[in-house]
């Protein structure tokens, strides 16, 4: 009955979670309040909260999951992609406890850590080979997976993440950041009724910064004519905004679908939170759809030690000279 600790640090987000037998027992996470005040993450700002939060972020998990330290099996922690000083001390932490434990240590990629969080097993399972959706602040990605740790890309942003659109579009209304949570609330109240406009990018690619340049022009000319303009149509800039980066999201998967033939469909990632996205899929009757439980959505460490067992079962452990790495391929 293996127990395997994990750890997350890549971003913004200090997690810690305790998987046992591939059930989370605990997924504990700290969100850092202070980049609020600079509508955006500070990655200076980000690594000191990561030191000040990921002791008593493992204690806590270890304590709700019922587990001394001196069971624990291994340590899991994101290798890559992220801020590198925040990398570092989830890195750093892993370490030092895997060798004062004298356990091992398992490095998982954080965007196959987004799809593979499926296999926690309290959910259902996807059957491989199945099509991945990774939507977050800092990707948007198309993968096929084939098995757990062979991911082929076959599109991906041309610029911005999704994620980054959501929240820089609603910078641009004044929601605190991440405004992807607030756009999804009050587009829940509103109409799609504005028409932002849409990519057009070939093949299974994806492009978001000519949609924030229409917002930015929209929102600038209505602002002249009527300086509450955003107070009063909030709740529809907020529906047509998030009904046309689903609209975007939507129609490449239905083409990767029809390409590749593969109808099962995971999603991941802090997007994957994001209520019409989530009708969006539920709708398409004929794809078996995998959408994580909301814990699951935003930057968590379940889904570092779920991939962390995987690994786990093959022997595939870590190293303690490897480095942190900012960019990391799948
Ligand atoms: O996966 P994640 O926590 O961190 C990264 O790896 O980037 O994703 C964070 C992103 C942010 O851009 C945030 O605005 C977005 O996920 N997000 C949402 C929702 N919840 C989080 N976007 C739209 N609707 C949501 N409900
Ligand atoms: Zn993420």
């Amino acid at each position: 009955m293996p127990v395997i600790l994990g750890i997350e640090s890549s971003c913004d987000d200090t997690a810690a979670a305790v998987l046992v037998d591939g059930h989370i027992y605990s997924n504990i996470i700290a969100n850092q309040k202070v980049h609020k005040h600079y509508g955006g993450v500070v990655p200076e700002l980000a690594a000191r909260a990561h030191l000040k939060n990921i002791i008593p972020v493992v204690d806590q998990a270890l304590s709700i999951a019922n587990i001394d330290k001196k069971e624990l099996n291994a340590v899991a922690y994101t290798l890559g992609p992220g801020l590198i000083g925040s990398l570092l001390v989830g890195n750093s932490f892993a370490k030092s406890l895997s060798m004062s434990l004298g356990i091992p240590l398992i490095e998982v990629n954080h965007m196959q850590a987004h799809l593979l969080v499926h296999f926690e097993k309290s959910i259902p399972d996807p059957t491989f080979p199945f099509l991945g959706l990774t939507v977050s602040g800092g990707h948007t990605q198309l993968v096929i997976v084939k098995s757990p740790f062979e991911m082929e890309i076959i599109g991906q942003t041309l610029d911005d993440a999704v994620g980054e659109a959501f929240d820089k579009a609603g910078k641009m209304m004044d929601l605190p950041y991440p405004a992807g949570p607030y756009i999804d609330k009050y587009a829940q109240k509103g109409e799609p009724n504005i028409p932002f406009s849409i990519p057009k990018v070939p093949g299974l690619d994806f492009s978001f910064s000519g949609f924030k340049t229409s917002v930015l022009y929209h929102l600038k000319k209505q602002n002249q004519l009527d300086k509450d303009y955003i107070k009063k149509n909030r709740n529809d800039l907020c529906s047509s905004i998030q009904h046309i980066l689903v609209s975007i999201l939507m129609e490449k998967l239905e083409k990767a679908v029809i390409q590749t033939g593969i109808q099962e469909i995971v999603v991941g990632g802090g997007v994957s939170a994001n209520s019409g996205l989530r009708q969006a899929l539920n709708e398409m009757k004929d794809w078996n759809v995998f959408i994580p439980p909301l814990s699951f959505t935003t930057d968590n460490a379940a889904m570092i030690a779920v991939a962390g067992y995987f690994k786990y079962q093959n022997n595939n452990f870590g190293v303690l000279d490897r480095q942190a790495q900012s960019r990391m391929s799948l």
